[in-house]
């Protein structure tokens, strides 16, 4: 079939797979074209099939070699229907692994369940024995506790107060004031049930008392900081409970890994169009402001670069991790320079529906969307008839 966009506010309905394809070729060439990195062998990815998850699983398996698992939650594809990006990003990630001899098999389900688990565990045990790195990077609206049943929905909203700020619809650039009513008790605990730490928890004790963490295990899971501009809906609001929360489990992790001689790390990483930011209000204008900044000094990074920079320079240097004074490893440094952060709070008082095509990087944030769903890939022909049923080759 021909495959076109179809969106509906901050998602796309549908996807592209040889714009999937191609978005994972490049990943993969980008991080051999950085070299090999003394890394992980045996690597099981949560969250494994779109933005750092992904990045993850490709730099470990193409700069380290490592065998990896991957578990996701996506569509597949069927007859007259385009499966989820990450259904497609699967398929090719693995064709790409395969080819160069590499373990890579893969679990579609939901990660917060006990069922999905234990079939990972099963799977582990049966082909790779032990792990030597997990990566938690589950993001998600909705977990289904599995020891109470409750339902727990994620909500993006400050706490205290209302906020009042600008944000931007990104497929018009229509600059607006956006309001937002304050979180009540019950919707900080349930985003903290949802993208928390209590779910890498319970993934790290299974796997450890199956005996599938090898000496020396590192597991790390994904946070994020940004400026004062977003941080009454972010950082201080019920995401950034959350993010407390998860950098606190890596110290219980680390603790229960203890003589396993294993540690567990979170890592703040770059605002970036991902599936899950671009649902979350005011972050698509700061993300407009910041890639232009970003772009122009030259220190622009996707979620590749990221993670193959995480690997090469922060965990697998031979020597120390470096982290902050809260125990993070930092990947948002460039992100966060005080150069960078003067820059973008000019911008953000300059922008308007007016000005924002020219302050902003709007185009890139867009681009940024449609490649998401593997469209506006360079090379790719979209007039083309495509095949939209695509097997994941390594999928169990
Ligand atoms: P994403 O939406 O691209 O990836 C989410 C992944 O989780 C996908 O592989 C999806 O299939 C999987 N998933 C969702 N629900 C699942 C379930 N129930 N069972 C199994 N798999 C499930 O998100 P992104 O942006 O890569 O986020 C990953 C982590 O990185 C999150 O913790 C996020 O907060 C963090 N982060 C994101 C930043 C951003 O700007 N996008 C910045 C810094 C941190
Ligand atoms: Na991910």
């Amino acid at each position: 079939m021909i495959i076109t966009p179809r969106v509906r506010g901050f998602i796309c309905l549908t996807s592209h797979p040889k714009g999937c394809e191609q978005n994972v070729v490049n990943q993969i060439n980008y991080v051999k074209s950085k070299g090999t990195v003394e890394g992980p062998k045996n690597v099981l990815v949560i969250g494994a099939s779109t933005g750092f998850g992904l990045a993850s699983r490709i730099t470990s398996a193409f700069a380290s070699n490592a065998a990896t698992i991957g578990v996701y939650f996506e569509k597949p594809s069927a007859e007259g229907k385009p499966g989820s990006p990450g259904w497609y990003n699967t398929a090719a990630f693995e064709k790409q692994a395969h080819e160069a001899g590499l373990y890579a098999k893969s679990i579609n389900g939901d990660a917060f369940s006990d069922e999905i688990k234990q079939k990972t565990l099963d799977l582990i045990k049966a082909d790779l024995g032990q792990i030597d790195l997990v990566i938690y990077s589950l993001a998600s609206p909705r977990r289904v506790h599995p020891k109470t049943g409750v339902v727990h929905n994620s909500v993006l909203k400050p706490i205290g107060q209302t906020f009042s700020n600008k944000t931007v619809d990104f497929h018009t650039g229509n600059v607006s004031e956006v309001s937002i009513t304050p979180a009540s008790e019950e919707d900080i605990e349930n985003t903290v049930a949802v993208m928390g730490g209590e779910d890498w928890a319970m993934w790290m004790e299974a796997l450890k008392a199956a005996d599938l963490l090898a000496p020396g295990a590192t597991t790390v899971a994904y946070s994020y900081i940004g400026p004062a501009l977003t941080e009454a809906v972010y950082r201080k609001g019920t995401i950034g409970r959350a993010k407390d929360h998860l950098e606190a489990t890596a110290f219980t992790i680390t603790d229960s890994l203890k003589d396993l001689n294993g540690k567990a790390y979170v890592s703040v990483n770059k605002a970036l169009v991902t599936q899950a930011s671009s649902a979350i209000p005011v972050i698509p204008l700061y993300i407009s402001l910041l890639y232009k900044v970003m772009k122009a000094k030259g220190i622009h990074e996707g979620t590749i670069e990221q993670i193959q920079r995480l690997f090469q320079e922060r965990l697998y240097t031979g020597g120390e991790v470096a982290v902050d004074e809260k125990g993070r490893i930092r990947i948002d440094d460039w992100e966060m320079r005080e150069d960078v952060q003067a820059e973008v709070a000019t911008l953000w008082e300059q922008a308007t529906t007016e000005t924002l095509p020219q302050i902003g990087d709007l185009n890139g944030y867009k681009t940024d969307f449609f490649k998401l769903f593997g469209f506006e890939v360079a090379g790719v022909d979209y007039e083309q008839d495509v095949n939209e049923v695509v097997e994941v080759p390594g999928l169990v």
